[in-house]
């Protein structure tokens, strides 16, 4: 039977709004800030043929039950799986896996946002010419600077606190769709002219070679994991995120086509980023292994050296904020549908709560690269800590928890009717993935995250 509920915060104008939204959630930080360096951190080509394969593998079928619930339940996540739970008969304990989501995103935010900040601080130094020209060690005395003086990541971290409050508090709908209608086209623009620039001036060859050629003889166990922990990341998985946007999904678009376009514009963000990055970051003689400064330094030096490097580098961060901001709305919006459903508060007081929450931990992430940088919880600093937190502990832990709940314990009439996955072969590889792949693969993440260690190609 399919679904005809109609959610009680209303519905996405089309099926091409839903997938500019959902694609706005995945296409952020991740793709363009973390996927470079941690490809970088990681040797390259073997990470990257093994993230691709998490996608595939992992990723999408996660996604298909993910926004299977939004769209079944139509509330925010907690009362969305406890609504599908009274009906299914089954224990409502399962909220818990709304409870992680609503956590994970505000922690998530929370350094998210601090590094938004670094963005729009590279913004503007590029705007007023402060970068032009400069080479590879003046980028990095640069960002060194910068990244010692907490209170300009604070002044940044805030603005970018206030705008997202201010935008989620005037309803994800409005602001939305119409940021990402036209700004998301011109930042895959702007990307592919940066490959084309990179190709030309960068080391091409070398820079293909270290992101495509796999070496598997450096792969571990680990690097699977950190693979697996940033697909989750990168497309918004585990958090209820894309519950919330499924939610507002009407019931006749096809769940399955729709996550598949959204995967693969993520997935060809974050390659396009590395192309542009890698060639640059070895002819400018900069180290692969530097960590979350990687593209602020890489980039300042192309910008710098550019004809227009000046405009053209101003826009591109200007870009690269607008997805930084489109994904931040996704990681508070869980949090603040359900303060607005439980607790009878208006939006705009929802949208200050949050976003005041995670600006108070964000003070933690900066002050773990400047005076707080010996802080350690178990071992890591606080930003390396909500990271490894976030990403390889809570996202995967929200994942499996939602794959095993819609492919297990739901009626399975009603989620194919709902899936409607036409190829029987694709149906029945659907729920082996979800049912088998996902949770296993899962479960070795997370074991592997608090310490046992598979090293199985060591
Ligand atoms: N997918 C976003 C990125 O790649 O930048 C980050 C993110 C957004 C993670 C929303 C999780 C989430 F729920």
């Amino acid at each position: 039977m399919a679904i005809n509920r109609t959610s009680s915060h209303g519905e996405w104008s089309s099926r091409t709004a839903f997938i500019l939204a959902a694609a706005g959630s995945a296409v952020g930080l991740g793709n363009i800030w973390k996927f470079p360096y941690i490809t970088g951190e990681n040797g390259g080509g073997a990470f990257v043929i093994i993230y691709i394969m998490c996608v595939i593998l992992i990723g999408i079928p996660i996604m298909l039950a993910e926004v299977y619930l939004g769209k079944r339940g139509r509330l925010n996540p907690i009362a969305s799986i406890r609504y599908i739970s009274e009906r299914e008969n089954r224990s409502k304990n399962w909220q818990i896996i709304g409870l992680i989501g609503i956590l994970a995103g505000i922690l998530i935010l929370s350094y998210y946002s601090v590094i938004a900040g670094w963005t729009m601080a590279y913004a503007s130094r590029t705007a007023f010419g402060v970068l032009n020209n400069i080479d590879a060690a003046g980028a990095a005395v640069i960002f060194e600077n910068f990244i010692a003086d907490p209170e300009r990541l604070l002044a940044w971290h805030t603005i970018f606190c206030i705008i997202t409050a201010l935008v989620v508090s005037r309803g994800v709908k409005s602001g939305l769709e119409n940021a990402v209608v036209r700004l998301m086209p011109a930042l895959l623009v702007l990307l592919v002219a940066l490959v084309f620039y990179s190709a030309i001036e960068g080391d091409f060859a070398n820079g293909i070679k270290f992101m495509l050629y796999p070496d598997f003889s450096q792969v571990t166990g680990k690097t699977i994991l950190i693979a697996m922990g940033q697909a989750f990341f990168s497309l918004s998985l585990g958090m209820g995120a894309l519950m919330v946007y499924g939610s507002y999904l009407s019931s006749d678009v096809s769940i399955p086509k729709t996550c598949v376009i959204v995967a693969s514009l993520d997935t060809l963000v974050a390659l396009l980023a590395g192309l542009a990055i890698f060639p640059i970051v070895i002819s400018s003689g900069l180290e692969m292994t530097q960590g979350p400064g990687l593209i602020f330094q890489t980039l300042t030096v192309a910008f710098g050296a550019m004809p227009g490097g000046q405009l053209f580098g101003t826009l591109f961060f200007i870009l690269l904020i607008v997805a930084a901001w489109t994904s931040s709305i996704s990681l508070i919006e869980p949090m603040i549908i359900w303060l607005i459903e439980k607790y009878n508060v208006t939006r705009i007081q929802a949208a200050i709560f949050s976003a005041a929450i995670a600006w108070f931990i964000g003070i933690g992430t900066i002050i773990s690269f400047n005076v707080g940088s010996d802080i350690k919880i178990f071992g890591l600093n606080i930003f390396d800590f909500l990271d490894y937190l976030t990403s390889n502990i809570l996202l995967p832990m929200g994942g499996i928890l939602i794959t095993i709940y819609v492919s297990w314990l739901l009626s399975k009439e009603k989620v194919d009717s709902e899936l409607k996955i036409k190829s029987r072969i694709l149906r029945v590889l659907w729920y082996f993935s979800a049912r088998v792949i996902a949770p296993i693969a899962v479960i070795f993440v997370m074991l592997n995250a608090i310490g046992i260690n598979f090293d199985i190609f060591s």
